[in-house]
């Protein structure tokens, strides 16, 4: 059922080390081949996306979509400090080329969580000098391929290092507790409140040995990468690097369109949980409205509900289903939070740059994808500015600490042959419009 006008994106997002395989001068690389590695997998050749970019891209523009968010990889444009790599520019004009020709506009991430590893061992993202650092990567990737390019997210998640720091705070509290009682094991459920895969448990018990792995590899016991967890001064970091970034590349092409995208939960309150909610939204989204208030686009990244009580985040409601990720399968959260982000930082037109559902059943799939562009349509209706819904993700991929279990795509992949097999949901997001 069309949901959308032909001028609206319905497309589907990547992030490159989750999909393109041997991403070697990258952070996560080195972490994933730690002898104690808090990863269940390493990513390997993911789902050799970086060899099959364009069988993806047409499987997407044939079933109907438009658009496709997916990374530049900071660690293969800039494996070593001040020293680009014009074969992976090149590279990179192929897969813009190929969205160009296909039919399907092209938005840019320039950094989706992973960072070459000289940058953390120049102090990673706690550092002032990464600011520059990371804008002279945006400039440098503008200046070369910026002929093809319209829409830019400079950060994916910038707030992903603080929600991380409130949950290994909860976590580490929680195990204490656990301690005492002599109970075994995390909550499962403290896990889901991350939207992006981690092993906290593994964490906690790695820590002592990761220490002296830290050492060799990244010249710091305690390296501090992007998903690490973030201070308050490091957060405005993130917010200046995404800054100057976007000042470098203006620069070089004005009419560029530019924004942040952030993980936000939709918050409801539980009981006499109104002033922890009014917290954890402001850390989630408040705070960061004076910095991209004036951005050409907010990159919206939704995948459920949070419930907050007096105690903070209750447990998921009895009976509710859950995703593989263990968080509650609720689209209507996409609405919510689109409308309460239109109201409070008003004038910013909204890109839904990451929603979804990790599921083996893809009739769920559809039914989530059905709930949450019925609510992307109604917003539409009431007039807030909408340009694009994608779908998290096009492919089944590489979800971080968790390996390739989690299957979030529209298309799944037998990794064994990486032979590509599309999924009924695919062709469903493609009749929105
Ligand atoms: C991240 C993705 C991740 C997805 C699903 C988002 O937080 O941007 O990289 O795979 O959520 O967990």
């Amino acid at each position: 059922m069309a949901r959308f006008d032909e001028n609206f994106l319905v497309g589907a997002a990547t992030a490159a080390h989750q999909v393109e395989g041997n991403n070697v001068n990258s952070d996560y690389w080195a972490m994933e081949h730690m002898k104690h590695t808090n990863f269940n997998e390493p990513s390997l050749e993911a789902v050799d996306h970086y060899n099959r970019y364009e069988e993806d891209i047409k499987l997407l523009a044939g079933a109907g979509l438009n658009a496709y968010r997916f990374s530049i990889e900071w660690a293969r444009v800039e494996p070593k400090e001040g020293c680009f790599d014009a074969n992976e520019i090149e590279h990179y004009r192929k897969v813009l080329e190929c969205c160009r020709d296909n039919g399907v506009e092209p938005i840019v991430t320039m950094m989706h969580f992973t960072s070459p590893v000289w940058v953390i061992k120049n102090g990673g993202w706690e550092a002032e000098s990464t600011v520059k650092a990371f804008a002279d990567y945006c400039k440098y990737v503008v200046e070369q391929l910026g002929d093809l390019m319209k829409y830019v997210v400079t950060i994916n998640e910038a707030n992903m290092g603080i929600q991380v720091a409130a949950i290994a705070e909860r976590y580490a509290r929680q195990m204490k507790e656990q301690m005492k009682n002599r109970k075994k094991g995390g909550d499962k459920n403290l896990e889901g409140t991350a939207q992006v895969g981690m092993n906290f448990n593994s964490m906690l018990k790695n820590m002592f040995f990761q220490r002296f792995e830290n050492k060799k590899v990244f010249r710091t016991s305690s390296p501090q990468t992007f998903v690490s967890s973030r201070t308050a001064e490091g957060d405005m970091l993130v917010v200046r690097a995404h800054q100057a970034a976007k000042v470098a590349m203006k620069a070089v092409k004005p009419e560029l369109l530019i924004g942040l995208s952030l993980s936000l939960h939709d918050i409801q309150v539980e009981g006499d949980g109104a002033a922890n909610a009014m917290k954890e939204w402001s850390d989630e989204f408040t705070h960061y409205i004076p910095y991209i208030k004036d951005d050409d686009f907010f990159g919206l990244q939704n995948y459920t509900r949070s419930l907050i009580g007096a105690n903070g985040i209750c447990p998921n409601p009895k009976g509710a289903k859950v995703t593989q990720m263990g968080y509650e399968v609720y689209p209507q959260a996409l609405e919510n939070v689109i409308r309460r982000v239109a109201k409070e930082m008003p004038g910013v037109p909204i890109m839904v740059t990451e929603n979804g559902i990790a599921t083996s059943d893809d009739t769920e799939r559809v039914a989530f994808i059905e709930g949450a562009t019925e609510g992307v349509a109604k917003c539409l209706s009431d007039g807030i500015d909408i340009r694009g819904y994608m779908y998290w993700s096009l492919l089944d991929n590489f979800e971080w600490q968790k390996g390739f279990s989690m299957t979030f795509g529209l298309i799944s992949v037998n990794r064994k042959t990486q032979q590509r097999m599309p999924k009924p949901s695919l062709s469903y997001l493609g009749k929105m419009r």
